[in-house]
């Protein structure tokens, strides 16, 4: 049973405003109709009106924000946003709410019927990229199998890299590639873009590099489950070793954005002339176009910029670029 002040009903809206301004509605609860008389639920405390103790039902409320479930001082020190990798989220938290890690997670379980498991991000290490993670909550185990552009992806993100928030950047590039295109993604991970490629585009080779002998066994298993077996060759190596083996090609991707200009050489000398190498890099947010004239000067093989944007924020003074260059 609920506790609500009982008021006529023509006095109800007057005593709802009362209640609400003194804190004393509790907005968990409806509102009862009793013949000429409503019971507003109300939390304890003095009030003016008849007590009354009725079976009023819980407010169904759907709570999408997992920081309502935090009082309210503490809300601005907990995560504004998380990633979701399959059915594993992956949330940095401030160390100032470290913590309430577990409840963090455990709210945001609670909030979001998708997710098994909630691991805190303790940042990428490595030339492999791998993510620190610690399990908050939840449980299963960081394996999953991630869906994006109709492929499925399996990946564990606390042994390789992978990053849900380059969909957008893996279709633009798949929209790019026309028929019968050779492709190679020299730093391909569990090879999400060749993936992705395959299913929007009909390449007629795509080599999907990497150097993590993990990732290189999750995109071997990524290219069966999606059947992609006849178009997609994987190769563990250093890209540096296995690219004289491969074909030129229409297509290059670098993903390696803190080393990519070390290897624009080695990109571009796998190129077509006319072809199109697709890499990102980090400088000054006004450095960038004389950041890659610079690269492309000590690379020493010619080619153009098709296109050059900033991607994200890296730190206070810098980005994430993307540029795409044309071999000439
Ligand atoms: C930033 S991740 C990008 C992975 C993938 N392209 C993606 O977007 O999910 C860089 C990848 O390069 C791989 N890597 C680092 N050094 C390498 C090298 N010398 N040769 C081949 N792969 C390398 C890492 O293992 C990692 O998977």
């Amino acid at each position: 049973m609920v506790r609500c002040a009982r008021v006529p009903k023509e006095r109800g809206e007057e005593a709802r405003g009362f209640l609400a301004s003194e804190g004393l509605l509790d907005i968990d609860h409806s509102i009862v109709r009793d013949g000429d008389f409503l019971c507003i639920p109300v939390l304890e405390g003095r009030m003016p009106y008849e007590e009354v103790f009725v079976d009023a039902p819980a407010v169904k409320r759907k709570k999408t924000d997992f920081r309502t479930m935090f009082p309210e001082p503490i809300r601005g020190d907990l995560p504004h946003s998380f990633d979701v990798v399959g059915d594993v989220a992956i949330v940095r938290i401030d160390d100032a709410v470290a913590h309430l890690a577990e409840d963090i997670g455990e709210a945001m379980i609670a909030v979001n019927g998708r997710i098994r498991a909630v691991y805190r991000d303790m940042g990428v290490k490595g030339d492999l990229r791998i993510r620190e993670l610690v399990e908050i909550a939840g449980g299963g185990g960081s394996e999953t199998v991630h869906r994006e552009s109709g492929v499925r992806i399996k990946t564990d993100p606390g042994k390789v890299y992978f990053n849900p928030r380059l969909a957008t950047e893996r279709a633009r590039i798949a929209s790019l590639v026309r028929d019968g295109e050779t492709v190679i993604d020299l730093f391909a991970g569990v090879a999400p873009l060749p993936l992705v490629i395959c299913k929007l585009a009909s390449p007629s080779a795509v080599y999907a590099v990497d150097l993590n002998p993990t990732a290189v066994a999750y995109a071997r298993e990524n290219v069966a489950m999606n059947r992609f077996g006849d178009a997609i060759t994987v190769l563990e190596g250093d890209a540096a070793e296995v690219a004289k083996g491969l074909p030129q090609a229409d297509r290059v991707v670098m993903n390696i954005p803190h080393n990519s200009f070390q290897f624009l050489g080695l990109g571009l000398s796998k190129l077509k002339v006319g072809g199109t190498l697709h890499t990102y890099f980090v400088s000054g947010v006004d450095e960038a176009g004389e950041t890659v004239a610079a690269a492309l000067a000590a690379a020493g093989i010619p080619a153009r910029v098709s296109s050059l944007s900033e991607m994200k924020t890296y730190s206070p003074n810098s980005s994430v670029h993307s540029v795409d260059l044309v071999r000439e």
